[in-house]
């Protein structure tokens, strides 16, 4: 669609404080990242891979789509379990037109590390989002094995990949903490003779490492010298097709999460949630802002730590959140400026220099939301610092979503919490990676409403 038609087709909502307490059990929608990578990993195997529990938001349907335009056999049997009939590593095969990615950033970059050192090219776009976001970050270590980018000025899509016909290993130190950008190097070593090494300063998530070890390929995981981790994957490994469970996604349920800690009285509970450890900053910060989370049922399912968690409403105080914490929560700042908001106390979240470059500019985003919400709130360098007054924010604002569903998602469960309304001007992007949350949080007791 052109982009002035998203615009006129917009679809406002708005959130009031409910009558009662937000209550009951729920399970949220399979984790993206997750996801992503078992279509990947499967489409490269050989054999079929079943997957149940698959995330079945835009996102993920757009690797989906990409991956069959190359060839590999994805089928949909029932909700959430997808068959992928692999083509084997390096059969992909170059794709008729050119690849939409929506508005997904882990597609983009991790499609471009598969594509690297597969020898065709492919041309590779996305929604306004997306092409905003910088695709230097993997370009410049996909270059290095041999692949050739044409792309738009500061390394924007649209852009032309050619994959390096005779690829040449690496060993690349990550100079952000981003794990689309390790998992991109990574898969474009699969398809590449020797050993290629990613070494990062700090830890971002594993999906890709435990993943890959799943459908056999050799990853050996050692200390490097200053402290950080060095992950090395055997290229041309026979990646065999192996069956995975996705757990929820704990970025997902911490929506729910935080809207049953600020409406009064509430009493949830979140079923089959992921907690990676590399993903698991926001409960310890909820936690240490003296949130009531308990963890049930703690279990590992497809190779994931995974746990029920149940959430009880009660005061918040403010907490200082160091940047090491960054990269274990980095989805969850919008809604943990939102708990911020509703604390008793200050809240410094440090080191979110990488929230500027998502779907997108979050912090600004961010900010400008909760200003509007009569929030005290600062950005100071890179961090953000939210003056919570321990009562209910005002409220009564609209809020721009900017293509970003999880600005969309925080600012609604800002509104069950604040004294009058919050509106969000556009609700369409939580598809991306929630489908279901307005009917969902409507179910807990929630008053999302289409607004007009
Ligand atoms: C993701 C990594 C993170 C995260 C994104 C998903 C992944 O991005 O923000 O939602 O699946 O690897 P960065 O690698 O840019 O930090």
């Amino acid at each position: 669609m052109p982009d002035d038609a998203v615009l006129r087709s917009a679809m406002p909502l708005a959130a009031a404080r409910p009558a009662a307490p937000l209550s009951g059990a729920i399970t949220v929608p399979g984790d993206k990242s997750i996801s992503h990578r078992a279509l990947m990993l499967g489409a490269l195997a050989v054999g079929r891979t079943e997957i149940r529990g698959l995330l079945e938001g835009e996102d993920v349907l757009a690797t989906a789509a990409a991956l069959r335009a190359m060839g590999a056999d994805i089928t949909r049997q029932a909700d959430g379990h997808w068959q992928v009939d692999g083509v084997g590593l390096g059969g992909l095969a170059e794709p008729a037109n050119v690849i939409d990615l929506g508005n997904s950033g882990t597609a983009a970059r991790l499609l471009l590390g598969i594509l690297a050192t597969h020898p065709f090219t492919a041309f590779v776009s996305g929604d306004a989002s997306l092409r905003s976001r910088p695709m230097r970050r993997v370009i410049d270590p996909l270059s290095r094995f041999g692949a050739h980018f044409l792309c738009r000025e500061g390394g924007r899509l649209p852009l032309a990949v050619t994959g390096a016909a005779d690829p040449v290993p690496q060993i690349y130190r990550l100079p952000v903490p981003s794990a689309q950008v390790k998992s991109a190097v990574l898969l474009a070593g699969l398809n590449t003779p020797g050993e290629t090494t990613v070494i990062e300063p700090q830890p971002t998530r594993d999906h890709t490492e435990r993943m890959l070890g799943h459908f056999g390929a050799r990853v050996r995981i050692d200390p490097d010298s200053d402290g950080g981790r060095r992950i090395t994957v055997e290229g041309y490994p026979e990646l065999i097709a192996a069956p995975i469970t996705v757990p929820g996604d704990p970025s997902s349920a911490a929506f729910p999460l935080v809207a049953a800690l600020i409406v009064p009285g509430s009493d949830v509970t979140i079923a089959n949630v992921g907690l990676n450890p590399t993903r698991a900053g926001l409960i310890a910060s909820l936690r240490e802002m003296g949130a009531d989370i308990t963890l049930q049922k703690q279990r590992t399912e497809g190779g994931e730590p995974v746990a029920d968690l149940h959430v009880r409403a009660g005061s918040l105080k403010g907490a200082d959140i160091p940047p090491e914490r960054a990269p274990s929560m980095i989805d969850e700042y919008p809604i943990l400026a939102v708990a911020a908001a509703c604390a008793k106390g200050r809240t410094v979240m440090r080191g979110l220099a990488e929230l500027r470059v998502k779907e997108s500019d979050r912090l600004a985003a961010i900010a400008t939301g909760l200003a509007a919400c009569g929030v005290r709130v600062d950005v100071q360098g890179d961090d953000l610092i939210v003056e919570g007054s321990g009562n209910f924010p005002a409220g009564g604002a609209r809020v721009a979503t900017q293509l970003d569903h999880r600005i969309a998602m925080a600012f609604l469960v800002l509104g069950l919490a604040a004294n009058q309304p919050v509106a969000i001007d556009d609700s369409r992007p939580i598809a991306t990676s929630f489908p279901d949350f307005v009917p969902l949080m409507n179910r807990l007791g929630a008053q999302f409403t289409q607004e007009g």
